[in-house]
């Protein structure tokens, strides 16, 4: 638990009180080892009032030792460690590593930690048959938001949520099944026999595997597409208390278990506004069609009356450059290059459509610069992923910020989420019967 900061406290002034009386509140205040200073209202109910910040804009929700964002400088560390450090050097497995244990492995704990990894990428046989219950042409985030959790209902013997060593197994379970699950919703969409996981093969090009193989030939994966995969989930890793990991932690402060708690998370990434955006950016890319088209979307982009927003623009925290827009950007750069469609008409209305944005008065007045999934999708689009399964691609990759902040919830003393509310309905009234009203 945080310790308020000596000879440092924030003073609430609430004037005009129902006898004209002014009263005031002393509320302490915490030190992070970055960021800002945090205001401790928790007491304000029993003083008669709640705060309102709706969004949570000003609010923060919980103490964590895992991802510190600086949205002003762009900034993003995990652990301490930049983002643009860890994209270069690391990889996705051994980030997933670091957010569950805080501190990099040693070259023994990698090891074991990937070949754990990699011997829990199989799902039982029977969890096949959920597919069969959906539609064929089912979106493949609607088939995960069921299927994992619906692994709640296979994994009792680690669903005690107070024991280490169930939290540790599930961790592992959850990041070592999501390609597989991943990979399955997306055969099934197509009518293709699911792809048994290769333990040969590095998370990345396995996931690679599953989503192109099939049992009829060999499917070699190119190395250069899997280090993008690699480096594609690394970026998506963590984001601190972004809207789907708040949404974990709120349903694990219930005591919901894991399973539950990641699928509620899946539910919350799937909207345009958080990780369905790399999905919506293509398909802004599509409709606006040509470049002679941009500068009326742009228009429309700034347009108050007109809901069309500029999808991948614009982020909550960050004011500057995302971080994981730029390693994205040089990530689209390589795959491009390998692929041999440095042309791509894609990419360069895509390139066009940042160049104007990053000049308009309107955006940069609004510090609204490319997120992360402004280039993803276009990567992604680029190896092949259909656009239905780039949101499913962020869920995997975002699973193991999702597990280590609900471990860290969990293993430490927490209250149920349970935010109060301005209410603005009816004052109390008598019913009326029906014949009188
Ligand atoms: N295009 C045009 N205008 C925008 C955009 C955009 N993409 N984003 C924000 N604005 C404008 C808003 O209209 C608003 O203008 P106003 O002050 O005149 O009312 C102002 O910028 C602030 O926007 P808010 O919606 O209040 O900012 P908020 O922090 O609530 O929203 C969000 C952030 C949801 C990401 C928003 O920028 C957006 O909708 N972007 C497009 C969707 C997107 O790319 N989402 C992915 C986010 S990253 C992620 O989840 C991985």
């Amino acid at each position: 638990m945080a310790t308020p900061i000596a000879n440092r406290t924030a003073k609430l002034t609430i004037e005009g009180g129902p006898d004209g009386e002014t009263e005031t509140i002393e509320l302490p205040l915490y030190a992070g080892t970055e960021g800002p200073d945090v205001i401790d209202i928790g007491k304000l109910t029993a003083q008669g009032f709640f705060t309102y910040d709706p969004g949570f804009v000003s609010t923060a929700a919980c103490e964590s030792s895992i991802t510190f964002i600086d949205g002003d400088a762009g900034i993003l560390l995990h652990r301490g460690y930049p983002i643009e450090q860890l994209a270069e050097q690391s990889t996705y497995l051994e980030l997933c590593y670091l957010l569950l244990n805080g501190e990099l492995p040693s070259a023994q704990n990698l090891d074991e930690f990937v070949k754990t990894i990699t011997r829990h990428t199989m799902v039982h046989d029977q969890l096949r048959n959920f597919f069969n219950g959906f539609r064929a042409d089912a979106h493949p985030m609607a088939i995960m938001c069921g299927v994992v959790g619906a692994l709640s209902a296979f994994y009792h013997d680690s669903l005690d949520i107070d024991d280490p060593s169930h939290r540790l197994i599930t961790a592992h379970r959850l990041i070592a099944k999501m390609p597989t699950l991943a990979a399955m919703s997306h055969k099934f969409s197509q009518g293709q026999p699911f792809m048994y996981p290769r333990n040969d093969l590095d998370y990345a090009s396995n996931f690679l595997y599953m989503m192109f193989g099939s049992p009829c030939e060999d499917y070699e994966v190119n190395p250069v597409l899997a280090r993008a995969m690699d480096r594609i989930f690394l970026l998506h890793a963590d984001h601190e208390q972004n809207a789907s990991t708040s949404t974990v932690r709120l349903a694990g402060s219930t005591g919901a278990n894991p399973f539950a708690c990641i699928a509620a998370g899946i539910a919350a990434l799937w909207g345009p506004a958080h990780g369905g955006a790399n999905e919506a950016v293509l398909n802004m890319l599509s409709e606006i069609g040509s470049f002679k088209n941009i500068d009326k979307y742009i228009a429309k982009a700034k347009d108050k009356d007109d809901p069309f927003r500029l999808m991948g623009f614009g982020h909550r925290v960050y004011k500057n450059y995302d971080p994981r827009a730029k390693v994205m950007q040089q990530t689209c750069k390589e795959v491009f290059e390998e692929l041999g469609v440095e042309d791509d008409p894609m990419l360069k209305m895509a390139q066009r459509l940042e160049k104007i944005a990053l000049e308009d008065e309107y955006f940069v007045e609004k510090r609204l610069y490319p997120n992360v999934d402004f280039y993803s999708g276009i990567i992604l689009k680029a190896m092949g992923i259909p656009v239905d399964m780039f949101t499913v691609v962020f869920a995997t990759g975002r699973t193991p910020g999702w597990i280590a902040q609900w471990n860290e919830m969990v293993s430490s003393s927490y209250k149920i989420g349970r935010p109060r509310q301005l209410y603005n309905g009816p004052s109390a009234r008598d019913y009326v019967a029906i014949d009188q009203r």
